[in-house]
């Protein structure tokens, strides 16, 4: 158990991240910040009042709190509209940021179109872990992902094994729940590997998924694995387009917190992370999704899969797209 863990984003998957933090005690408190429902500076003052009392992430926290007795867990929650709640916490998880959300014609934005807005809540989260938690383990899940973990690395400069992305855990389990149903085995036999970009042209590694240990291959029609591996790259926006009102949310969270036990417990855990590569499968300076082993030193050591030639050659085409969000954020400034 940690003594503290904060949560910045009160929304959907900040909400299931605080609500399993408590179940599972993974620290003895949990803080949340959210500065949500936003004060509108055109209403009328009473307007701003009432508003200005109102807290989504007290409201979540105070649900959660009264559900402590039956869940039953013995744990503190802090919540708050500010960022103060991050003091000593040893680890944060942040989703702040807007998600993607279906437009009225049932279309969705890409998450690389979610930079310049998400760009700009990032420069305030980084500000806030450098004033109150500048030595805590870092998990970012806000998109597009790979490019906001680049961000916060350049405004907070800590460790490389202190800060990383959740994505490539989300993505190997889409695609080890869509390998379970089409081979009508449990998801607990499935064994897979998604890495690249947290975008559409992440790369699922069909030479490492396993059935039971056996080649995927053995199980599945080369056809039915084409189909399977392009909707787990798209498995994020079926979502979106499905719920209406946002993006995955529960799938995110466990993600996020199967990372965050392999540290707290110092498992030293082989998971797919968003990670600094320093000459790692030829990538220099760029956040991109590959194995790692994660311990209680955080992203303890890359692992370099052996990959196909067109594996290879998948994976540079998704590096590229993180090369242009990540250069587009140098050029942010
Ligand atoms: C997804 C978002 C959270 O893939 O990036 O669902």
């Amino acid at each position: 158990m940690l003594k503290k863990i904060a949560v910045i984003g009160g929304g959907n998957i900040g909400g299931v991240l605080v609500q399993e933090i408590a179940r599972r005690k993974l620290a003895r408190t949990i803080a949340v910040t959210d500065p949500a429902p936003f004060i509108n500076p055109n209403d009328p003052p009473e307007k701003q009042e009432v508003t200005r009392k109102q807290s989504v992430s007290k409201g979540k926290a105070l649900d959660i709190l009264e559900a402590l007795p039956v869940m039953p867990a013995d744990v503190r929650i802090e919540a708050s509209r500010d960022y103060d709640v991050l003091a000593g916490a040893e680890m944060v998880i942040s989703t702040a940021g807007v998600p993607r959300k279906a437009r009225p014609d049932g279309t969705f934005p890409s998450r690389e179109e979610l930079l310049a807005i998400n760009l700009k809540v990032t420069k305030h989260v980084a500000d806030a872990i450098g004033q109150y938690c500048k030595n805590a383990f870092v998990i970012n899940i806000a998109n597009p992902l790979d490019a906001i973990v680049y961000t916060l690395y350049k405004k907070l400069a800590p460790p490389k094994n202190m800060l990383c992305g959740m994505a490539g855990v989300l993505d190997s389990a889409r695609y080890r729940y869509f390998v379970a149903e089409a081979v009508g085995v449990s998801v607990e036999n499935v064994e897979a590997l998604v890495l690249g970009g947290h975008g559409d042209d992440m790369v699922p590694i069909r030479s490492c998924c396993r059935v039971a240990g056996m080649p995927v291959e053995k199980f599945l029609s080369k056809e039915k694995l084409d189909a399977i591996e392009s909707r787990t790259r798209k498995a994020g926006g079926e979502v979106v387009g499905l719920l209406g009102f946002g993006s995955a949310f529960v799938s995110p969270a466990f993600s996020a917190l199967e990372m965050a036990e392999a540290v707290i417990y110092d498992k030293r855990k082989i998971i797919p992370v968003c990670t600094l590569l320093e000459g790692e499968y030829g990538v220099n300076g760029l956040f991109v999704g590959v194995p790692a082993i994660m311990g209680a030193h955080g992203v303890e050591k890359v692992i370099e899969a052996d990959l196909t030639d067109a594996e290879k050659a998948a994976l540079g085409k998704s590096v590229d797209v993180v090369k242009k969000t990540s250069a587009e954020v140098d050029a942010a400034g």
